[in-house]
């Protein structure tokens, strides 16, 4: 199963099935290094999503969830966990692999797929909730047809919850003695490795980047507001976050500018 879909990605291989390809081995190389909350620690209710998260998902029970590029999975096992019907996705074979055997060692029935997330398979639809997070749009090669697949699988009155690094992090560093210096480009969303390391998967920085290439995106709160408004989608809200942790070193200033953002969408039940 794993080797079927890795060789269908190949065959079709185009300028973005590349992209894709790199990113999915660069991801297959973090996966043993990347495992998540313990089972132990989501038995025992991980504080997984934070409150603002949960304020915009709502109760999940009974509904249909899809998560986008979903890792090891612990947000999806949460959302099984609170009684909703769960699909999650990855391009990653290894952190799907550690997504089962949680949800198994749980005992929690969570549709773990091995999909690009621009190429989902038909039946991958009619969901009332899509969740994408932290570290997981900007692998996104093309928000605008993302975001046009994101409403075609939703159901109507169906939500897209975007929880993500705000763009303006994405594109900042902090140099010595607290200066902020810009490292990325806010409107040119393309980059192949990361200037700034803080802005790469976290567990890098432990481990020094694998030197494999790997392509990620930074989307700008117009491009992103934009799509989803142009897939048809209608905006709830959008909220920004200051979070210190995000900007080491920059004191007392990094409670004055953005690091996250938290994007709610709906599709209407009318056309
Ligand atoms: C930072 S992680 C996921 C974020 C997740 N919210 C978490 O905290 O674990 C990024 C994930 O995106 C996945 N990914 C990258 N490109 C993808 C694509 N085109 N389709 C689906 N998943 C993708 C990677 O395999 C990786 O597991």
């Amino acid at each position: 199963m794993r080797r079927r879909r890795v060789g269908r990605i190949v065959s079709a291989m185009s300028e973005q099935t590349s992209v894709v390809v790199d990113n999915q081995r660069y991801w297959e190389a973090l996966a043993p290094y990347r495992s998540g909350e313990s089972v132990e620690s989501l038995r025992s209710g991980a504080r997984v999503l934070n409150e603002h998260e949960w304020a915009a998902v709502g109760d999940v029970r009974g509904r249909r969830v899809l998560q986008l590029a979903c890792s090891v999975g612990d947000e999806a096992l949460t959302f099984a966990q609170l009684g909703a019907h769960v699909t999650a996705v990855d391009l990653a074979p290894s952190h799907l692999a550690t997504g089962r055997a949680k949800a198994e060692a749980l005992g929690l029935a969570v549709d773990f797929q091995e999909q690009d997330m621009m190429n989902l398979d038909p039946d991958v639809t009619g969901f009332d909730l899509v969740f994408i997070s932290w570290g997981g749009l900007c692998w996104a090669p093309d928000i605008d047809a993302w975001a046009r697949l994101v409403a075609q699988r939703l159901n109507p009155g169906g939500v897209l919850v975007i929880s993500e690094h705000h763009p303006l992090w994405e594109v900042l560093t902090v140099a010595d003695q607290g200066q902020l210096s810009v490292s990325g480009d806010y409107f040119n969303s393309g980059r192949d490795g990361y200037v700034d390391p803080l802005k790469a998967p976290e567990i890098t920085r432990s481990l020094g980047v694998p030197d494999l290439p790997h392509r990620s995106f930074v989307w700008s709160i117009g491009s992103v507001v934009s799509a989803v408004l142009a897939a048809g989608l209608t905006v709830r809200s959008l909220q920004e976050f200051a979070e210190a942790d995000m900007y080491p070193g920059l004191g007392d200033g990094a409670g004055c500018i953005p690091a996250t953002y938290l994007l709610t969408a709906v599709r209407r039940t009318q056309p």
